[in-house]
């Protein structure tokens, strides 16, 4: 048998997107077995020692460190995987950048376009190989729209919709900042449900329905103040709770996006709905492995909503998994995109959604923030979307 290319990995933060990709890492070589490159889990960091020893262990690192510099500093380390808060990401990027490392960042890139763009640049000129992680995109179902979409089966689109609901930062007693609750915090998190959210709707639609040029949005904070968890003290919320835009697509189509965390009754509802001349899609993450598709070429007396279970070995990534019929998680949309990284490393091509990609998706989030602030519409200044591909499936 061949020698396997190893990657070895640096993941920093074990929370649960260190837990996730660690998994994803793990299950890899199981799945995909076929590959050139495989992951090799060298060392992990997190800022308590007794907690990240034993999260090395359970995981499987091979050893830890309690500094991400350390990790960066290292000459075993060839990949970077940034599984920390959004005030982190720019810094430890550049770094690892400048020390050649490939980077594997979470989503969203940055807090602004302006961090963005110096990480875009820092990898541009280290010439790495990188990734960001939306992971949606490898969702089977999603997958499979986006090769629906590129079929052109859809004809013209018209309109595209998408939400994400959630319900956990009603009460009023919740604080912000601080472990855990960062994503409260304006200066960790960069911008509230828009980065966190409205980023993912934003870089799955760009990817299906190309690029979003111009925007009008509103936003709301609806608690105003709260305790904040490294000061004591209680302080201005600077996030915004909820979020509402329209927009134009490059394409002529109008797009429809809400997010929120005050929708009672809703965990993670996140959902796109795309109509196009002659059939339309939709998709809901509760139920992940369905696609929604109308097709009007149907004979008239049968035609409606089809309800397709995506399960097949033809189907996208299906063929890596369990039997037709039976189902796969949210945890594989990583494993998927880990498999996909590692491809990429073999055929030279880039593993998308890159720091290029990403940057386009901030640019949206950036103009919906501004648009809220000065109550009128706002040009993205996205470009383009050229190197968004599915042919690493
Ligand atoms: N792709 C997705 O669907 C998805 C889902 C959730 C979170 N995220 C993103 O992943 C990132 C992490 O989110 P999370 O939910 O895992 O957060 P989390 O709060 O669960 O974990 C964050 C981890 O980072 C560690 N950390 C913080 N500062 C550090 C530092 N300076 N050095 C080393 N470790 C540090 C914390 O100790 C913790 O282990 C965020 O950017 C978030 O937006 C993406």
């Amino acid at each position: 048998m061949a020698t396997k290319k190893e990657v070895r990995i640096g993941l920093i933060g074990t929370g649960l997107m260190g837990r996730i990709h660690s998994n994803g890492y793990n299950q890899v070589p199981h799945f995909f077995p076929e590959l050139e490159y495989t992951p090799v889990l060298k060392a992990v960091c997190s800022r308590d020692a007794e907690k990240v020893k034993a999260f090395a262990e359970q995981w499987g690192y091979e050893s830890f460190e309690t500094d991400w510099r350390a990790i960066i500093a290292r000459d075993d380390i060839d990949a970077v995987d940034i599984c920390t808060p959004n005030d982190t990401h720019a810094v430890i990027a550049i770094a690892a950048a400048e020390a050649g490392k490939m980077i594997l960042c979470e989503k969203p890139l940055a807090r602004t376009v302006a961090e963005g763009k110096e990480m875009v640049e820092a990898i541009e000129k280290a010439g790495v190989a990188n990734t960001v992680w939306y992971n949606y995109r490898r969702v089977p179902a999603v997958t499979l729209a986006k090769q629906i979409v590129d079929s052109g089966k859809l004809g013209k689109i018209f309109h595209y919709r998408a939400n994400f609901l959630q319900d956990w930062t009603i009460s009023a007693d919740l604080p912000q900042g601080g472990t855990a609750l960062w994503r409260l915090d304006a200066d960790a998190a960069g911008s509230g449900v828009t980065g966190d959210l409205l980023a993912h709707c934003i870089d799955t639609a760009m990817w299906l329905n190309g690029s979003i040029t111009d925007v009008s949005a509103m936003t709301e904070t609806f608690i105003k103040e709260r305790v904040h968890q490294l000061t004591g003290k209680v302080q201005k919320v600077g996030i915004d709770d909820a979020c509402l835009f329209h927009c134009h697509f490059g394409n002529g189509s109008l797009g429809l996006f809400e997010a929120t965390r005050y929708a009672r009754g809703h965990k993670a509802l996140y959902t796109f709905e795309i109509n196009g001349e002659h059939a339309s899609i939709r998709w809901d993450l509760h139920d992940m492995n369905r696609l929604e598709y109308f097709d009007h070429a149907d004979d008239s007396v049968v035609r409606g909503w089809r309800s397709i279970h995506i399960s097949d070995g033809d189907q996208p990534y299906m063929n890596r998994w369990w039997i037709p019929g039976t189902s796969i998680g949210y945890e594989h949309t990583f494993t998927h995109q880990v498999a996909d990284f590692m491809k990429s490393l073999e055929t030279g091509e880039p593993c998308s959604p890159t720091f290029q990609d990403a940057l386009e998706t901030q640019k949206v989030c950036e103009a919906v923030l501004e648009s809220a602030a000065t109550r009128s519409w706002k040009e993205t200044g996205v470009e383009s979307f050229a190197g968004f591909k599915t042919e690493l499936v």
